[in-house]
């Protein structure tokens, strides 16, 4: 008898490059998971681009995001077991959520509980996390509750802060971790069926 993939939505606001590396590792022999759905808040959003481009279906949703009974069918009409957020920059509704209660994660750029919260996104973070003199940043998977940034840590990697970083330098060596640590803990999921705590050196 074979286990059935894990059937993984995302949702995602920009480029799109997580969904790229799980679009990738989904590939992977034995991966444990299918992206079955694609949603977007931004009808230009290169995650949607990267998506169609692998096969895979998409929505576009109202600019707000906050349609929450409509959202909440997408996710359940694909028969969705996880909700990744991979760079989607609205707040998720409170109906969603609750649908999926411990079955959604959301990766932040920056080392959780510090750096996170309310407008703590994108440059702001890296610029944050400098500005504060830490020597250590690093991406942090967290299950996502009605509290911005505050779920379970499900997972981190540790990335160092160089001397002379400016945002766009650091964001980057974050976004390389990013692309390790986000298939890492969706397969570990897959493979256990249900949310993973892993340490760094289970992913590394
Ligand atoms: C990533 O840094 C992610 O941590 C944050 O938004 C960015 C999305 O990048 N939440 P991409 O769209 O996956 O390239």
């Amino acid at each position: 008898m074979t286990v059935a993939d894990l059937r993984v939505a995302v949702l995602a606001s920009g480029g799109g490059s997580n969904l790229q590396a799980l679009l990738d590792a989904a590939r992977d022999p034995g991966a444990g998971f299918k992206i079955v759905l694609v949603i977007s808040n931004r009808p230009d959003a290169g995650a949607l681009a990267r998506a169609g481009r692998a096969g895979v279906p998409t929505t576009t949703i109202p600019a707000d995001g906050q349609d929450g009974a409509g959202l909440a069918a997408l996710l359940q009409g694909a028969r969705a077991e996880l909700v990744v957020l991979a760079g989607y920059l609205k707040l998720v509704p409170p109906q969603v959520v609750a649908a999926f209660a411990g079955r959604m994660l959301n990766i932040h750029p920056a080392l959780l509980p510090a750096f996170g919260g309310p407008g703590m996104y994108g440059r702001r973070v890296h610029e944050a996390v400098l500005a504060s003199g830490a020597r250590l940043s690093g991406p942090t998977i967290h299950l996502v509750d009605e509290r911005y940034d505050q779920g379970r840590i499900l997972a981190q990697w540790p990335v160092p802060v160089a001397p002379g970083d400016d945002p766009d330098a650091l964001a980057a060596r974050v976004l390389e971790a990013e692309h390790r640590l986000l298939p890492a803990v969706v397969k570990a999921w897959a493979r256990t069926g249900e949310a993973p705590s892993l340490t760094f050196a289970e992913i590394a």
